[in-house]
């Protein structure tokens, strides 16, 4: 028996090593250590033998028993680091290789347009008003000062709701008498940065989504002067000191007296071409003098106060600074027109 148990000890310690993986492990592990293994055969058989015989035996069968289990153990590690090894062989990464270039992404044009406008407003001591882009009739047109039915209205094509009394703002104008009834009797210097809507038909010249940013100063003597001063310290720092300014009469319904302010073709200097469509002069900004019925909805006394505003279109100024001649392709996204701003 004690040959047996040699026996079983050098065949066992050497199938061990023929192992590839953790399958033949495990068989190995039933093999000579399962409970039908021949070890426990053995050790079953010692329990019959005459007492004295015992002892020499069973220790020895203990013996080979702790064996095989530390070997098992053994071979099951360096089974488990063979394998970690070839996991981390296949994962290397060559080093060498020559690496992807980064995309980065830009700030849209209408935005770079917005943020320049804002921070030259900023340095002239202006505020950044955020107002709704859903409005109700009232504040869209009526405060505005124009009632319904009113043929100034058509100016403004108008997406409305299923309820004809909510609609998506046609000009950033509304935000005037938030910022009024909000603020009343105190003096105001704001600019309303936002998304405006209109139902057109589109084509090159017209969307129907697009950015004003509206200006609106209220306080005591504020005059037209000081409207007049205002657009044209912000037009030389957006088109340069040596820009040329004009005022043309003009007409809104929530200003007295309206003009628009054009600024010389920087194009053609003022002789003439397809992008001043030969006048010589591109249209900038609308702006007047606030009404004072504007005034009293937005809840001033007129006769204490007056007050300027002003609205323009980011994506015009755009258009005529970097001369794109679609305004559709602000937003059709196409990365070959945004990568180049
Ligand atoms: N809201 C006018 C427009 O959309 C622009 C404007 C704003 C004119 C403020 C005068 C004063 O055309």
């Amino acid at each position: 028996m004690l040959d047996t148990l040699d026996k079983i000890e050098s065949q066992a310690l050497k199938s061990l090593e023929a192992i590839e993986d953790e399958a033949q492990l495990q068989e190995w592990k039933v093999r000579f250590l399962g409970r039908s293994a021949e070890l426990g055969t053995i050790t079953d058989k010692i329990r019959e033998l005459p007492k004295e015989n015992r002892p020499a035996l069973g220790k020895r069968a203990n013996e080979v028993k702790t064996r095989l289990e530390a070997g098992f153990q053994a071979r099951a590690e360096s089974l488990r680091l063979e394998n970690l090894d070839q996991q981390l062989r296949g994962e290397q990464l060559d080093v060498t290789l020559p690496g992807r270039k980064m995309v980065y992404g830009r700030i849209h044009p209408s935005n770079q347009m917005l943020r320049r406008i804002s921070s030259i407003f900023a340095a002239m001591g202006f505020q950044i008003y955020r107002s709704r882009e859903v409005e109700s009739d009232e504040y869209n047109f009526e405060l505005l000062n124009m009632p319904a039915f009113h043929p100034a209205r058509d100016q403004w094509d108008t997406f409305y709701t299923m309820d004809e009394n909510i609609l998506l703002r046609t000009h950033t104008s509304p935000g005037q008498i938030h910022v009024m009834r909000e603020r009343a009797p105190e003096p105001i210097r704001v600019i309303l940065p936002g998304m405006c809507y209109r139902y057109e038909q589109i084509t090159a010249r017209a969307e129907i989504q697009f950015n004003q940013v509206e200006g609106l100063a209220v306080g005591a003597n504020i005059t037209f002067t000081d409207l007049k001063g205002t657009l044209v310290a912000f037009a030389r720092r957006l088109y340069g000191d040596e820009v040329r300014t004009r005022f043309r009469a003009a007409h809104f319904p929530f200003t007295e007296p309206s003009a628009e302010m054009d600024i010389e073709c920087f194009v053609c200097d003022g002789e003439g071409c397809t992008v001043c469509k030969k006048t010589g002069w591109l249209e900038v900004l609308g702006c007047g003098m606030v009404h004072p019925r504007v005034l009293e909805y937005g809840g001033y006394d007129p006769e204490m106060v007056t007050g300027f505003a002003f609205g323009m279109g980011p994506e015009r100024l755009a258009m005529n600074i970097h001369r794109i001649e679609d305004i559709r392709s602000f937003w059709a996204n196409d990365l070959r027109f945004l990568e180049q701003f």
